[in-house]
C-alpha cells in the first residue's frame, strides 16, 4: 500500500456489556475502495461511526489522512464525506435546498453553493426532482441525494454505511456506477455492506467482519484465487431437492451439498467434480435434473468457508435493519 489515508489500530467499542467492536485493525490506501462485509450486528455501523467521529471509541487509535483522533477530528471531518445508513437530510426541504444547506454548513462560499448543488443534482440524475421535498423522494432518490450531499465539499474520502440496502435494483446499479466513477476521480471509498456480491463487484480490498472482529482481510483477487481451487456445480432439480441431496450425500460423502438461495443444489468439492456419476445416481433414485452447470468461483464461497455464515443468512438480513 502506498500512503495510508486511514489507519486504525485495535479499535474497540463497548456499549455496557455489549462488545460492538472488538480490537479491529486495518489500513486503507489512497484511491482504494475498501469494504467491510458482515452480517447484522457485526459492528459495521459502529466502526464507520467511530471513523467519522460520530462515536467515541472505548479504545484503540484512529488516524484519517494522518490526522489522529480525537484531537484532530474536526480537521479530518473537513476532508471526509459521510453517508449514514439513515439519511440525515431535511424532509420538508427540497433536494436543491438540502444541498445548498449542506454547502453552507461546510462553509462553501455563497456564489459556488448553487452551481455545486446543480452539478450534483445533474450527476445523480436528480435534476428533475430538485424542487420536490426530500420527504417525497423514493428510497433510491433519497439515497442518491444523501450521497450527493456527502460530496458537496469534494471530500478525499467517502464513507458509506450500506449504500444500496433497501433500494430498488436500478438505483443500486446507478449508485455502484457512481461510486466507481468517483473512485476513478481519486476519491478513496470506505463502505460497509452485507451483500457479498456488492463487495465483490465494487471493492478492491475486503474485510470480513463477524461479531466485532475482522476474521479475514485481503484483496478481492487473493480471495477469489482461493475459491478457484475447489470446484462447484449447480444442479437444478425437478422438485425433490431433499431427496436429491440425500441420494448424493449418501453416495458422495466428500462432496459438500448446500441449497442455494434460488432453490437449487450447490455441490462443492476440493477436487474436480465429475458430472456423470452424479447424474447417474440421481437418475437411479428417480430424481430428474434439468440443468447442471459449473458454478463460477465467487467471493461467496470464500466468505462461507471463512465465516461459516451462509450467504442466505446474509440475504435474510435485507428487510430487517432498515425500514
Ligand atoms: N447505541 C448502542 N447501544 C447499545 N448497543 C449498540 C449500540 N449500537 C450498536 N450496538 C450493538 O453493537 C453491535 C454492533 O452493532 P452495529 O450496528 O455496529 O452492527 P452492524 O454490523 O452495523 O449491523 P447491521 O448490519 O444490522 O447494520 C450489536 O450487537 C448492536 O446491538
Ligand atoms: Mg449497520
Amino acid at each position: 500500500m502506498t500512503s495510508a489515508v486511514l489507519d486504525v489500530r485495535d479499535l474497540t467499542k463497548h456499549y455496557g456489556d455489549v462488545v460492538a467492536v472488538d480490537g479491529v485493525s486495518f489500513r486503507v490506501g489512497a484511491g482504494e475502495i475498501f469494504g467491510f462485509l458482515g452480517p447484522n450486528g457485526a459492528g459495521k455501523t459502529t466502526t464507520i461511526n467511530a471513523l467519522t467521529g460520530l462515536v467515541d471509541p472505548t479504545g484503540g487509535e484512529i488516524s484519517v489522512l494522518g490526522l489522529a483522533y480525537p484531537g484532530h477530528i474536526s480537521e479530518a471531518q473537513g476532508h471526509i464525506g459521510v453517508v449514514p445508513d439513515e439519511s440525515n437530510l431535511y424532509g420538508e426541504m427540497d433536494g436543491f435546498g438540502n444541498l445548498c444547506f449542506c454547502a453552507a454548513l461546510y462553509g462553501l462560499p455563497r456564489r459556488v453553493r448553487e452551481p455545486r448543488a446543480r452539478e450534483l443534482l445533474d450527476r445523480f440524475d436528480l435534476a428533475e426532482v430538485g424542487r420536490r421535498p426530500f420527504a417525497a423522494y423514493s428510497r433510491g432518490m433519497k439515497r442518491k441525494l444523501t450521497i450527493a450531499a456527502a460530496l458537496i465539499h469534494r471530500p478525499q474520502i467517502l464513507f458509506l454505511d450500506e449504500p444500496t440496502t433497501g433500494i430498488d435494483v436500478a438505483s443500486a446499479r446507478q449508485i455502484r456506477r457512481l461510486l466507481g466513477d468517483l473512485n476513478a476521480d481519486g476519491v478513496t471509498i470506505f463502505l460497509t455492506t452485507h451483500y457479498i456480491e456488492e463487495a465483490e463487484r465494487l471493492c478492491h480490498r475486503i474485510a470480513f467482519i463477524v461479531a466485532g472482529r475482522i476474521v479475514r482481510i485481503d484483496t478481492k483477487e487473493s480471495l477469489l484465487a482461493e475459491a478457484d481451487g475447489s470446484s462447484s456445480l449447480l444442479l437444478a432439480l425437478d422438485g425433490n431437492l431433499e431427496e436429491g441431496a440425500r441420494l448424493l450425500g449418501e453416495s458422495f460423502p466428500d462432496i459438500a451439498i448446500a441449497r442455494n438461495p434460488e432453490g437449487n443444489l450447490l455441490l462443492t468439492a476440493a477436487d474436480e467434480l465429475e458430472l456423470l456419476p452424479l447424474l447417474q445416481r440421481l437418475n437411479e433414485g428417480g430424481v430428474k435434473v434439468y440443468e447442471a452447470r459449473i458454478a463460477r468461483p465467487s467471493l461467496e464461497d470464500v466468505f462461507v468457508r471463512v465465516t461459516g455464515i451462509e450467504a442466505r443468512e446474509m440475504k435474510a438480513a435485507e428487510g430487517r435493519g432498515r425500514g
